[in-house]
């Protein structure tokens, strides 16, 4: 079955950046001169999906002005024969379907999730996190869109992450099937470095069957006090088959403040317009650090 619906969990506090998130959601945060969240929209319409579903909370409503139609502004691009900027302006809002939907109460990933249940209904379908962005040549969630095409079931996106880092994410224990592909046998979310099963952690991406939804009803809180997507998968392996696959590209945690730089730094230093004067004031920094 194809799959042409997206969700992007986009409610959280993102604690980690205030006090720039007290008044401006941190998928507004720009990289350069876009909003995080439109990278992955961008990613989204590479991958083909058609329609997006943008579950958002009470102070988000950047977000929902950012992909409408903004008739004035564009009125004056036009009439001074801006055509590049409109082009910007308009870009995504052409090309995809944005449906916005309010999470009431933070109660987590899992529960932000369960709020596409009637948006989702019985179709596989997509869930990329709003801080999560990845470069890559083919976009991210179409590697998992094309495994999903093979295996019929659910696929998450993975990388190893190295030991020291599994307590931020969701591990999986897993088995080789074949090239990037793992079978899940298990997940934890945010283990212990001792408790770990691997160090390879799944990356807000995923391809989720309807199947999630029934799980998600049935799943308590968990790790922080929140309803975890993570526990919502574990109980769907328990009649579905759950599969990981290794993506190719460079993601990037732009709800992290080192994340956020990595992406800007290098972001910059691929824009044809910004790269060799940007490149230059890296390198003077850099003889600067080092004495
Ligand atoms: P995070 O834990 O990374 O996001 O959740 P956060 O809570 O916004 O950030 P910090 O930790 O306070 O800085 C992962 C993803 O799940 C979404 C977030 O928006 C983010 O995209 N999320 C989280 C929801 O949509 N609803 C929630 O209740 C919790």
């Amino acid at each position: 079955m194809k799959i042409t619906k997206a969700v992007i969990p986009a409610a959280g506090f993102g604690t980690r950046f205030l006090p720039a998130t007290k008044a401006v959601p941190k998928e507004m945060l720009p990289i350069i001169d876009k909003p995080t969240i439109q990278y992955i929209a961008e990613e989204a319409i590479r991958a083909g999906i058609t329609d997006m579903l943008i579950i958002t909370s009470r102070g988000k409503d950047a977000i929902v002005n950012h992909f409408d139609k903004a008739f004035e502004l564009e009125a004056i691009l036009e009439r001074d024969g801006k055509e590049e900027l409109l082009k910007a302006v308009r870009e995504v809002s052409d090309r995809l379907d944005v449906h916005f939907i309010r999470q009431r109460e933070q109660k987590g990933l899992g529960h932000a999730v369960l709020c596409a249940k009637s948006f989702i209904g019985s179709e596989p379908f997509a869930v990329m996190l709003g801080d999560d962005v990845v470069d890559s040549d083919e976009p991210c969630i179409g590697q998992l869109m094309n495994e999903f095409d093979k295996c019929g079931s659910t696929v998450l996106g993975v990388q190893k992450v190295g030991a020291e880092h599994v307590s931020k994410y969701g591990i999986v224990d897993c088995e080789r099937v074949d090239g990037k592909l793992y079978k899940v046998n298990g997940m934890v979310e945010k283990p212990k470095p001792e408790d770990a099963p691997s160090d390879i952690a799944v990356l807000g991406r995923y391809v989720l069957t309807p199947g999630i939804f029934k799980c998600l009803e049935k799943t308590p809180r968990g790790a922080g006090g929140e309803i975890q997507l993570t526990d919502g998968i574990v109980m769907l392996g328990e009649t579905e088959d759950i599969y990981a696959y290794d993506f190719d590209g460079r993601r990037y945690d732009i709800g992290s403040k080192q994340g956020f730089l990595q992406a800007t730094v290098d972001f910059a230093l691929k824009r044809g317009d910004l790269k060799s004067e940007f490149a230059e004031y890296i390198c003077k920094t850099a003889d600067k650090i080092r004495g």
